[in-house]
């Protein structure tokens, strides 16, 4: 890779945004550190070089925290663990049984080669990642709603299930700090444009159950999977998504109950979507619409997915 440095964001005292704006991750310290995100085969040696600007011990790093298995989110994961065979990666139940799937693991591998060119497309980078022969995916220990990972020296993370994006998706809650790591649980979002693009991919209604599963719990600071630290208070962030997305959601039912074919919608969206983010080709985002699409049609008779106490 090329000498060039990527900036490390201290985003609160022992919490710190590593990898690149589009793609970052977490590192948390205590005692022990915990990283939060697998990141892409293309930022592995970018967080590989932060940790070592920053001066911390690998060894003191014990955790690799998975927020889901989307390939965008797992592809540094093999070459952390090869380097860092330490690390116990966690993850959710349902994440075990995505990464026992052939197909995810090929569909992985096609997709971190995409990122690494969407990348060097962005200018993001300049070097090609190198890809491992047989990447292994290996969660050591498995977490579910509530489970606490104590880092010491006072720092803990609660962990909370909040499917809707991907059926394994967690979100992490650091009660003492104030810090929620929300992960992809609220889709994507270009701050400077104030746009939202909702990611229900698995299902509507978990979606909304998970933000307001969110929005209850007290934080100063949230931290996203795709475009780093939330401007403002996480609560009021998380009523702005979910008014995002009731309203992308009743646009598609009324376009669809006016004639407008689910096609014709969800390739506009599509265009739509990509004039604000090109994280991912153009022939994936169509097919993500197509998935909202249905999940809305499928709760179109429910009124009441959009509420927060
Ligand atoms: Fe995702």
């Amino acid at each position: 890779m090329s000498e060039r440095r990527y900036e490390i964001f201290t985003i609160a005292p022992n919490f710190y945004q590593l990898g690149t704006p589009s793609y970052p991750a977490y590192l948390s310290m205590g005692d022990s550190g915990m990283i939060i995100e697998g990141g892409t085969g293309a930022t592995f040696p970018i967080i590989v070089d932060q940790v070592k600007e920053m001066g911390i011990e690998p060894e003191r790093i014990k955790y690799l925290a998975l927020t889901h298995t989307h390939p965008d989110h797992i592809g540094a994961v093999p070459h952390l663990k090869k380097l860092w065979p330490h690390l116990k990666v966690v993850a959710s139940g349902v994440a075990v049984k995505q990464l026992q799937k052939e197909e995810v693991i090929q569909e992985f591998i096609k997709m971190d080669r995409t990122i690494t060119e969407i990348l060097l497309i962005k200018g993001d980078i300049d070097w090609w990642s190198v890809e491992l022969e047989n990447p292994v995916f290996e969660v050591d220990m498995v977490v579910k709603e509530g489970d606490k990972i104590d880092l010491g020296a006072g720092v803990a993370w609660t962990v909370y299930e909040t499917p809707g994006h991907s059926p394994c998706h967690l979100s992490f809650h650091n009660e003492r700090d104030g810090i929620l790591v929300i992960g992809d649980a609220t889709g994507i979002y270009e701050p400077g444009k104030e746009v939202f693009w909702p990611n229900y991919f698995q299902s509507l209604e978990e979606y909304c159950n998970s933000i307001r599963k969110l929005a209850a719990l007290p934080a100063k600071i949230g931290a996203r999977s795709h475009g780093g630290i939330v401007e403002g208070e996480p609560r009021d962030y998380l009523q702005r998504v979910m008014k995002a997305t009731e309203l992308y959601h009743r646009e598609m039912l009324e376009r669809l109950a006016k004639g407008e074919s689910p096609e014709e919608i969800a390739l506009d969206k599509a265009k739509w979507v990509y004039t604000f983010t090109n994280l991912q080709p153009f022939k994936l985002i169509h097919f993500m619409t197509g998935l909202t699409l249905r999940h809305s049609q499928a709760v179109a008779d429910k009124e009441d997915l959009f509420h927060i106490p």
